[in-house]
Protein backbone atom coordinates (compact mmCIF):
# COMPACT_ATOMS: atom_id res chain seq x y z
CA UNK A 1 0.00 0.00 0.00
CA UNK A 2 1.14 3.32 -0.68
CA UNK A 3 0.18 5.90 1.89
CA UNK A 4 -0.59 9.57 1.43
CA UNK A 5 -0.77 12.89 3.87
CA UNK A 6 -3.65 14.26 2.57
CA UNK A 7 -3.29 18.40 1.67
CA UNK A 8 -5.39 20.21 5.16
CA UNK A 9 -5.35 23.99 4.61
CA UNK A 10 -4.56 25.41 8.19
CA UNK A 11 -2.80 22.50 9.30
CA UNK A 12 -0.28 20.46 7.48
CA UNK A 13 2.03 23.69 6.39
CA UNK A 14 5.56 23.31 6.23
CA UNK A 15 5.94 23.57 9.87
CA UNK A 16 3.92 20.40 10.64
CA UNK A 17 4.99 18.61 7.90
CA UNK A 18 9.15 18.75 8.56
CA UNK A 19 8.74 17.60 12.22
CA UNK A 20 5.91 15.21 11.28
CA UNK A 21 8.22 13.47 8.99
CA UNK A 22 10.93 13.86 11.22
CA UNK A 23 9.80 12.36 14.68
CA UNK A 24 7.06 9.72 12.90
CA UNK A 25 7.06 9.42 8.97
CA UNK A 26 5.49 6.53 7.46
CA UNK A 27 3.80 8.87 4.91
CA UNK A 28 5.19 7.70 1.52
CA UNK A 29 3.72 11.68 -0.31
CA UNK A 30 2.80 14.65 1.46
CA UNK A 31 0.19 16.46 -0.76
CA UNK A 32 0.68 20.44 0.29
CA UNK A 33 -2.66 22.43 1.42
CA UNK A 34 -4.09 23.99 -2.09
CA UNK A 35 -2.71 27.04 -3.18
CA UNK A 36 -5.51 29.43 -5.33
CA UNK A 37 -4.16 30.01 -8.73
CA UNK A 38 -6.34 32.53 -10.38
CA UNK A 39 -5.38 35.29 -13.08
CA UNK A 40 -3.19 37.06 -10.40
CA UNK A 41 0.13 35.62 -11.66
CA UNK A 42 1.75 35.60 -8.21
CA UNK A 43 1.58 33.50 -4.94
CA UNK A 44 0.45 34.95 -2.10
CA UNK A 45 3.69 35.64 0.42
CA UNK A 46 2.03 32.86 2.94
CA UNK A 47 1.63 30.75 -0.21
CA UNK A 48 5.02 30.94 -1.11
CA UNK A 49 6.85 30.33 2.85
CA UNK A 50 5.05 26.63 2.05
CA UNK A 51 6.38 26.13 -1.32
CA UNK A 52 9.82 27.87 -1.26
CA UNK A 53 12.83 25.34 -1.36
CA UNK A 54 13.95 26.10 1.88
CA UNK A 55 11.35 24.99 3.85
CA UNK A 56 10.74 22.01 2.12
CA UNK A 57 14.38 20.81 1.23
CA UNK A 58 14.61 18.11 4.17
CA UNK A 59 11.50 16.10 2.84
CA UNK A 60 13.09 13.23 1.45
CA UNK A 61 9.24 11.78 0.26
CA UNK A 62 7.36 13.75 -2.78
CA UNK A 63 5.49 16.83 -2.23
CA UNK A 64 3.18 17.20 -4.26
CA UNK A 65 1.62 20.56 -4.40
CA UNK A 66 -2.23 21.30 -5.28
CA UNK A 67 -4.04 24.19 -7.58
CA UNK A 68 -7.48 25.03 -6.50
CA UNK A 69 -9.03 27.27 -9.24
CA UNK A 70 -11.16 27.27 -12.91
CA UNK A 71 -8.95 29.92 -14.63
CA UNK A 72 -6.94 27.22 -17.08
CA UNK A 73 -4.18 30.03 -17.82
CA UNK A 74 -3.55 30.71 -13.82
CA UNK A 75 -2.94 26.82 -13.17
CA UNK A 76 -0.76 26.52 -16.20
CA UNK A 77 1.10 29.89 -14.68
CA UNK A 78 1.58 28.33 -11.32
CA UNK A 79 2.09 24.59 -12.47
CA UNK A 80 5.09 26.21 -14.35
CA UNK A 81 6.40 28.13 -11.73
CA UNK A 82 5.63 24.61 -9.63
CA UNK A 83 7.74 22.90 -12.28
CA UNK A 84 10.70 25.49 -12.12
CA UNK A 85 11.02 25.15 -8.35
CA UNK A 86 11.81 21.11 -8.81
CA UNK A 87 8.43 19.71 -8.06
CA UNK A 88 8.05 16.95 -10.33
CA UNK A 89 3.71 16.61 -10.18
CA UNK A 90 0.74 18.95 -9.56
CA UNK A 91 -2.48 18.27 -8.03
CA UNK A 92 -5.76 19.82 -9.48
CA UNK A 93 -8.37 20.37 -6.58
CA UNK A 94 -12.00 19.84 -7.38
CA UNK A 95 -13.02 18.51 -3.99
CA UNK A 96 -13.15 21.65 -1.71
CA UNK A 97 -16.59 21.92 -0.66
CA UNK A 98 -16.68 25.38 1.13
CA UNK A 99 -19.05 27.99 0.37
CA UNK A 100 -16.89 30.24 -0.33
CA UNK A 101 -15.24 28.24 -2.90
CA UNK A 102 -17.81 26.16 -4.64
CA UNK A 103 -19.74 29.66 -5.46
CA UNK A 104 -17.16 31.24 -7.39
CA UNK A 105 -17.43 27.56 -9.29
CA UNK A 106 -14.43 26.30 -7.99
CA UNK A 107 -12.82 23.00 -5.71
CA UNK A 108 -16.48 21.11 -5.99
CA UNK A 109 -18.47 23.96 -7.39
CA UNK A 110 -16.55 22.93 -10.48
CA UNK A 111 -17.97 19.67 -10.95
CA UNK A 112 -21.34 21.22 -11.26
CA UNK A 113 -20.05 22.39 -14.71
CA UNK A 114 -19.07 19.50 -16.50
CA UNK A 115 -18.32 21.44 -19.89
CA UNK A 116 -16.41 24.39 -18.42
CA UNK A 117 -14.29 21.75 -16.78
CA UNK A 118 -13.74 19.84 -20.02
CA UNK A 119 -12.31 22.45 -21.56
CA UNK A 120 -10.52 23.55 -18.96
CA UNK A 121 -8.83 19.86 -18.19
CA UNK A 122 -8.19 20.79 -21.86
CA UNK A 123 -6.31 23.32 -21.97
CA UNK A 124 -4.47 22.39 -18.69
CA UNK A 125 -3.62 19.28 -19.98
CA UNK A 126 -2.50 20.29 -23.06
CA UNK A 127 0.03 22.90 -21.78
CA UNK A 128 1.64 21.03 -19.51
CA UNK A 129 4.47 18.37 -19.40
CA UNK A 130 4.87 17.51 -16.07
CA UNK A 131 2.04 14.52 -14.52
CA UNK A 132 -1.29 16.14 -13.09
CA UNK A 133 -3.46 14.41 -10.49
CA UNK A 134 -7.09 15.40 -9.41
CA UNK A 135 -8.43 14.84 -6.53
CA UNK A 136 -12.12 14.98 -6.58
CA UNK A 137 -15.50 14.37 -5.35
CA UNK A 138 -18.36 12.56 -6.71
CA UNK A 139 -19.98 15.60 -7.45
CA UNK A 140 -21.47 18.23 -6.05
CA UNK A 141 -25.06 18.22 -5.28
CA UNK A 142 -25.69 14.21 -5.90
CA UNK A 143 -23.26 11.16 -7.06
CA UNK A 144 -25.01 10.43 -9.96
CA UNK A 145 -23.06 13.26 -11.33
CA UNK A 146 -20.12 10.87 -11.21
CA UNK A 147 -21.21 9.24 -14.49
CA UNK A 148 -20.49 12.53 -16.90
CA UNK A 149 -17.12 13.11 -14.34
CA UNK A 150 -15.75 10.51 -14.91
CA UNK A 151 -16.62 10.34 -18.53
CA UNK A 152 -14.92 13.36 -18.65
CA UNK A 153 -11.85 12.51 -16.63
CA UNK A 154 -11.44 9.17 -17.87
CA UNK A 155 -10.18 11.05 -21.58
CA UNK A 156 -7.16 13.05 -19.64
CA UNK A 157 -3.91 10.44 -18.64
CA UNK A 158 -4.10 11.63 -15.32
CA UNK A 159 -1.45 10.81 -12.91
CA UNK A 160 -3.70 9.24 -10.69
CA UNK A 161 -7.27 10.41 -9.71
CA UNK A 162 -7.82 10.32 -5.76
CA UNK A 163 -11.70 9.81 -5.14
CA UNK A 164 -13.49 11.34 -1.92
CA UNK A 165 -16.32 9.56 -1.94
CA UNK A 166 -18.56 12.05 -1.19
CA UNK A 167 -20.28 14.93 -2.91
CA UNK A 168 -20.06 18.76 -2.03
CA UNK A 169 -23.17 19.34 -0.16
CA UNK A 170 -22.17 16.67 2.17
CA UNK A 171 -19.09 18.48 3.07
CA UNK A 172 -17.76 15.63 6.24
CA UNK A 173 -21.25 15.53 7.21
CA UNK A 174 -22.27 11.92 6.24
CA UNK A 175 -20.72 8.68 5.66
CA UNK A 176 -18.76 8.48 2.74
CA UNK A 177 -20.31 6.71 -0.29
CA UNK A 178 -19.00 3.39 -0.48
CA UNK A 179 -21.50 2.00 -3.02
CA UNK A 180 -21.03 4.96 -5.44
CA UNK A 181 -17.69 4.24 -4.98
CA UNK A 182 -17.32 0.43 -5.63
CA UNK A 183 -19.71 1.33 -9.06
CA UNK A 184 -17.73 3.61 -10.16
CA UNK A 185 -14.31 2.28 -9.43
CA UNK A 186 -14.10 -0.17 -12.14
CA UNK A 187 -14.45 2.58 -14.59
CA UNK A 188 -11.65 4.44 -14.39
CA UNK A 189 -8.93 4.58 -16.55
CA UNK A 190 -6.52 6.31 -14.05
CA UNK A 191 -5.08 4.82 -11.12
CA UNK A 192 -7.22 5.63 -8.21
CA UNK A 193 -6.54 6.67 -4.53
CA UNK A 194 -9.02 6.26 -2.08
CA UNK A 195 -9.64 9.23 0.16
CA UNK A 196 -12.07 9.34 3.03
CA UNK A 197 -12.37 8.34 6.86
CA UNK A 198 -9.84 6.32 7.54
CA UNK A 199 -8.36 5.93 10.44
CA UNK A 200 -5.77 3.06 11.16
CA UNK A 201 -3.38 1.19 9.24
CA UNK A 202 -6.07 -1.38 9.97
CA UNK A 203 -8.63 0.71 8.15
CA UNK A 204 -6.53 0.74 5.14
CA UNK A 205 -6.54 -3.35 5.05
CA UNK A 206 -10.12 -3.71 5.18
CA UNK A 207 -10.39 -1.13 2.21
CA UNK A 208 -7.69 -3.04 0.15
CA UNK A 209 -9.04 -6.27 0.98
CA UNK A 210 -12.55 -4.44 -0.16
CA UNK A 211 -10.70 -3.52 -3.35
CA UNK A 212 -7.69 -5.42 -3.79
CA UNK A 213 -7.28 -2.97 -7.07
CA UNK A 214 -6.61 0.26 -4.69
CA UNK A 215 -3.25 0.35 -3.39
CA UNK A 216 -3.07 4.26 -2.35
CA UNK A 217 -4.99 5.24 0.25
CA UNK A 218 -4.59 9.28 1.74
CA UNK A 219 -5.36 10.43 4.34
CA UNK A 220 -6.21 13.61 6.80
CA UNK A 221 -8.04 13.91 9.77
CA UNK A 222 -7.24 10.23 11.14
CA UNK A 223 -3.43 11.28 10.80
CA UNK A 224 -3.49 14.79 12.17
CA UNK A 225 -5.56 12.79 15.18
CA UNK A 226 -2.68 10.29 15.43
CA UNK A 227 0.57 11.04 14.12
CA UNK A 228 2.25 7.71 15.03
CA UNK A 229 -0.72 6.47 12.28
CA UNK A 230 1.43 5.29 10.13
CA UNK A 231 4.36 3.96 12.48
CA UNK A 232 2.78 2.82 15.49
CA UNK A 233 5.75 1.55 17.12
CA UNK A 234 6.50 5.14 17.23
CA UNK A 235 3.73 5.52 19.24
CA UNK A 236 4.82 6.70 22.79
CA UNK A 237 3.93 9.63 25.07
CA UNK A 238 7.06 10.58 25.65
CA UNK A 239 7.53 10.96 21.45
CA UNK A 240 3.68 12.78 20.99
CA UNK A 241 4.61 15.43 23.85
CA UNK A 242 7.64 16.02 22.03
CA UNK A 243 6.42 16.23 18.51
CA UNK A 244 3.34 18.60 19.77
CA UNK A 245 6.10 20.91 22.04
CA UNK A 246 8.17 21.39 18.56
CA UNK A 247 5.18 22.26 16.53
CA UNK A 248 4.41 24.61 18.99
CA UNK A 249 7.69 26.30 18.99
CA UNK A 250 7.64 25.85 15.17
CA UNK A 251 4.43 28.22 14.73
CA UNK A 252 5.55 30.76 17.52
CA UNK A 253 8.83 31.06 15.06
CA UNK A 254 6.64 30.80 12.31
CA UNK A 255 3.96 33.81 13.38
CA UNK A 256 6.02 35.54 15.79
CA UNK A 257 3.49 35.33 18.19
CA UNK A 258 1.94 32.71 20.83
CA UNK A 259 -2.11 33.56 20.58
CA UNK A 260 -1.43 33.09 16.46
CA UNK A 261 0.81 29.81 17.27
CA UNK A 262 -2.52 28.38 20.09
CA UNK A 263 -4.64 29.07 17.57
CA UNK A 264 -3.09 27.13 14.96
CA UNK A 265 -2.38 24.14 17.92
CA UNK A 266 -6.17 23.88 18.35
CA UNK A 267 -7.03 22.97 15.32
CA UNK A 268 -4.43 19.82 15.80
CA UNK A 269 -6.19 19.46 19.11
CA UNK A 270 -9.71 19.46 17.33
CA UNK A 271 -8.46 15.80 16.08
CA UNK A 272 -5.62 14.81 18.43
CA UNK A 273 -7.42 14.74 21.34
CA UNK A 274 -9.13 11.85 20.09
CA UNK A 275 -6.14 9.27 20.42
CA UNK A 276 -6.49 10.07 24.46
CA UNK A 277 -9.71 8.71 26.63
CA UNK A 278 -11.55 10.64 28.32
CA UNK A 279 -10.48 13.87 27.10
CA UNK A 280 -13.33 15.86 26.86
CA UNK A 281 -13.27 17.97 29.87
CA UNK A 282 -9.72 18.82 29.20
CA UNK A 283 -10.59 19.65 25.88
CA UNK A 284 -13.26 21.74 26.45
CA UNK A 285 -10.79 24.07 28.55
CA UNK A 286 -8.34 24.04 25.99
CA UNK A 287 -10.83 25.81 23.44
CA UNK A 288 -11.51 27.77 25.59
CA UNK A 289 -8.34 28.77 26.99
CA UNK A 290 -6.62 32.20 25.45
CA UNK A 291 -3.28 32.37 27.72
CA UNK A 292 -0.81 30.44 26.51
CA UNK A 293 1.25 29.10 29.63
CA UNK A 294 -2.74 27.43 30.52
CA UNK A 295 -2.46 26.10 27.18
CA UNK A 296 0.84 24.49 27.73
CA UNK A 297 -0.07 23.51 31.06
CA UNK A 298 -3.41 21.99 30.08
CA UNK A 299 -1.53 20.10 27.34
CA UNK A 300 0.77 18.83 29.84
CA UNK A 301 -1.76 17.65 32.21
CA UNK A 302 -3.02 15.85 28.73
CA UNK A 303 0.40 13.43 27.74
CA UNK A 304 0.71 13.11 31.54
CA UNK A 305 -2.84 11.81 32.60
CA UNK A 306 -4.85 10.30 30.27
CA UNK A 307 -4.53 6.95 28.71
CA UNK A 308 -3.92 6.72 25.02
CA UNK A 309 -5.47 4.86 22.82
CA UNK A 310 -4.37 2.41 20.26
CA UNK A 311 -6.26 4.06 17.49
CA UNK A 312 -7.88 7.38 17.83
CA UNK A 313 -12.00 7.20 17.44
CA UNK A 314 -13.04 9.91 14.70
CA UNK A 315 -15.15 11.50 18.04
CA UNK A 316 -15.25 14.61 16.03
CA UNK A 317 -18.25 13.96 13.04
C1 LIG B 1 -9.26 21.56 7.95
C2 LIG B 1 -9.25 20.88 6.61
C3 LIG B 1 -8.52 21.45 5.56
C4 LIG B 1 -8.51 20.82 4.31
N1 LIG B 1 -7.78 21.39 3.27
C5 LIG B 1 -7.75 20.76 2.07
C6 LIG B 1 -6.95 21.27 0.98
O1 LIG B 1 -6.24 22.26 1.10
N2 LIG B 1 -7.01 20.60 -0.20
C7 LIG B 1 -7.76 19.46 -0.36
O2 LIG B 1 -7.78 18.87 -1.44
N3 LIG B 1 -8.48 18.95 0.65
C8 LIG B 1 -8.48 19.56 1.84
N4 LIG B 1 -9.19 19.00 2.86
C9 LIG B 1 -9.80 17.68 2.68
C10 LIG B 1 -8.82 16.55 3.07
O3 LIG B 1 -7.68 16.57 2.22
C11 LIG B 1 -9.49 15.17 2.93
O4 LIG B 1 -9.95 14.99 1.63
C12 LIG B 1 -10.68 15.05 3.88
O5 LIG B 1 -10.34 15.46 5.19
C13 LIG B 1 -11.20 13.61 3.92
O6 LIG B 1 -10.18 12.71 4.28
P1 LIG B 1 -10.07 12.16 5.81
O7 LIG B 1 -11.39 11.55 6.14
O8 LIG B 1 -8.93 11.18 5.78
O9 LIG B 1 -9.80 13.35 6.66
C14 LIG B 1 -9.23 19.62 4.11
C15 LIG B 1 -9.96 19.06 5.16
C16 LIG B 1 -9.98 19.67 6.40
C17 LIG B 1 -10.77 19.03 7.51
Amino acid sequence: MNYYFAPMEGVTGYVYRNLHRRYFGGADRYYLPFLAAGQSRTFSPKEWQDICPEHNRDMDVPLIPQLLGKDAEGVIWAAKQLQSLGYREVNLNLGCPSGTVTAKGKGAGFLAHPQELDAFLDTVFSALDLPVSVKTRLGMKNEEEFDALLEIYNTYPMAELIVHPRVGKDFYRRGVRFDAFARALPRCRSTVCYNGDLMSLEDCAALNRAFPQVERVMLGRGWIADPALGAPEKRTRERLQAFHDDLYQGYRAMFGNDRNAMMRMKEVWFYHIHLFEGGARLAKQLRRTSDAETFLSLTGEIFRTLPLREHALPGWA
